[in-house]
């Protein structure tokens, strides 16, 4: 089981099972976590990986969860 929090005015938190990988398939070794946060502020310098920025740029958001349209067909 996975499961992606989205942490209120920070980073996405992927706790579980998981692989991280890039745009060419390459494997993220994550050294055995199991939790990982990930950037979403945009202000991270080790991108992907939340390294606390999102404090110092005031960062933002605070999402609920909620139903999606139906996916265009
Ligand atoms: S969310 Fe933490 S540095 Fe961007």
């Amino acid at each position: 089981m996975t499961d992606i929090i989205f942490k209120d005015n920070g980073p996405i938190l992927v706790t579980g099972e998981f692989i991280l990988k890039d745009t060419e398939n390459g494997e993220f070794d994550v050294a055995g976590r199991t939790t990982i946060g990930l950037c979403r502020c945009g202000a991270s310098e080790n991108k992907p990986f939340c390294d606390g920025a999102h404090k110092r740029c005031d960062f933002e958001s605070a999402v609920k969860a909620r139903q999606l349209a139906p996916p265009a067909k």
